[in-house]
């Protein structure tokens, strides 16, 4: 099939886009910027993801995917066009429409002069309803053409994880592909396109599938909440959380691989952004959502709890020197939106501390946020080196080391992520960490 992707020089865009051209469709990737389109056709990935760099230079020479800024004739020239494009959260929580409309009036103005049946794919995430109510006319205002009639509407929700997103796209067997639809037409071609994906399929509403999306990311978002929780009342209480947990694993009804990873919280693109727009949503139904609310309390108030203990152990922080490890919101990518080490750093400078940070890749993001409030260390070692203390905020495998803590001054690690096993520690050392009973000296 001929397919465009709206927002294909974003993160979701442009990882659905050359995953689907793998599969050998034809992909447009429609972007604004014509900098970034020129890139991708260079077969530069202007985002990080594994196996991104491959997949596109791959597409491109095989010629099934083009980067290009003209979105009426990428849709005229395809069958189906997803909608990938932001959905940024506004100051009151919801989410800003103003991307989608936009993308919106362009397909319509393309399907008013297209002729043919063309399919119109939702992929970017909008709180329940935004596609009937919001997209539907739009497209049907500037098309002249009735949906369902004349051209087909979906909702294709993006379940992908950053860093392992290519492998989520393309193998979706842990997330199934879930597929709303207006009518068995406009499902016919999503079935057709992921019938080569090995994941359950499940065909629901326009409505249900843009819930769904929001209601697992609530879900998963509120079991890192609940377990932070919890992990702070075991270390108040004298107990170490991950036996608690290893306890908590035996019921097969909570069970393994949970998200119940304690720690400085969660961060990241969806989870913060996409319970504050259920949560607006809910308002707005005249619903009061207390269980979201309190996991947004939880998780913005965790970061804090790192510099708490790093206040327990070293006293007051004022020209302490402390390196924070770990940038990124999770590791396996450069982005730091939301990310937790953002509120550790802004505490720590707030109480005097002079903070190095590291992180392999995001150092760049760091930058941006931070400016020249910190100092930037390409090595871990340098960050560590003559430090006071240390906050681990990201799980990158290599804080796991022991030895890369041998040069530091002060010896005091707190481990926002529970990365390291303090028994592993050289002599000296002092250990504190998330959801652990309490300071031990190895
Ligand atoms: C998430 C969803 O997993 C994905 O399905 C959705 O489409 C987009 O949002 P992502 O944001 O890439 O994906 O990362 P994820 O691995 O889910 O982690 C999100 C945040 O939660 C990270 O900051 C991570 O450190 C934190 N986390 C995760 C915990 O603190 N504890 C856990 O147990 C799991």
């Amino acid at each position: 099939m001929n397919l465009s992707v709206i927002g294909g020089t974003g993160y979701v865009g442009l990882t659905a886009a050359v995953c689907l051209a793998s599969k050998g469709h034809l992909v447009f990737c429609v972007g604004r910027n014509e900098e970034k389109v020129s890139k991708i056709n260079m077969g530069i990935p202007i985002i990080y993801e594994e196996n991104l760099e491959k997949l596109l230079n791959d597409a491109l020479e095989k010629k099934k995917l083009v980067a290009t800024t003209n979105l009426k004739d990428a849709v005229k020239e395809s069958d189906v066009s997803f909608i990938c494009v932001g959905t940024q959260s506004m100051e009151d929580g919801s989410i800003d429409l103003g991307q989608v409309e936009g993308a919106s009036v362009e397909i319509g103005q393309a399907l008013g002069e297209k002729e043919g049946y063309h399919v119109v794919t939702v992929k970017s995430t909008v709180v329940p309803g935004t596609t009937e109510d919001f997209v539907v006319p739009i497209l049907e205002r500037f098309s002249g053409k009735k949906a369902g009639v004349d051209f087909g509407v979906c909702v294709n929700p993006e379940f992908l994880r950053e860093g392992r997103a290519i492998r989520d796209f393309l193998f979706p067997k842990d997330t199934g592909i879930v597929i709303g639809a207006l009518d068995e037409r406009s499902s016919s071609f999503l079935l057709e396109i992921f019938k080569e994906f090995d994941g359950e399929i499940m065909e629901t509403s326009l409505r249900c599938a843009e819930m769904v999306k929001y209601a697992r990311n609530a879900y998963l978002a509120k079991d890192i909440s609940f377990a932070n929780e919890i992990a702070n009342i075991c270390q108040k209480i004298g107990v170490d959380y991950l036996e608690v947990r290893k306890g908590m694993e035996m019921d097969v009804r909570i069970g393994k691989g949970r998200f119940l990873d304690a720690g400085v919280g969660f961060g990241g693109s969806c989870f913060p952004k996409d319970v504050q727009a259920l949560v607006s949503k809910s308002v707005q139904s005249e619903i009061k959502p207390r269980m979201l609310e309190a996991t947004l309390k939880v998780n913005e108030e965790q970061p804090f709890m790192a510099v708490r203990l790093t206040k327990q152990v070293l006293g007051a922080l004022r020209g302490k020197k402390i390196a924070v490890l770990g940038m990124a919101f999770k590791p396996g990518t450069d982005d730091m939106r939301e990310a937790p080490s953002v509120r550790i750093v802004n505490a720590l400078l707030s109480e005097g501390a002079e903070v190095a940070v590291y992180d392999p890749i995001a150092l760049n993001s760091a930058r941006k946020i931070f400016g020249d409030k910190v100092i930037y260390k390409k090595r871990v070692a340098e960050a560590l080196n003559k430090a006071d203390a240390c906050v681990i905020a990201t799980e990158w495998k290599e804080f796991a080391e022991p030895s890369i803590y041998n040069n530091m001054r002060g010896r005091v690690i707190i481990d926002g992520r529970r990365v390291l096993d303090p028994r592993k520690l050289p002599q000296g050392f002092i250990y504190h960490a998330i959801g652990f009973p309490k300071a031990v000296k190895t």
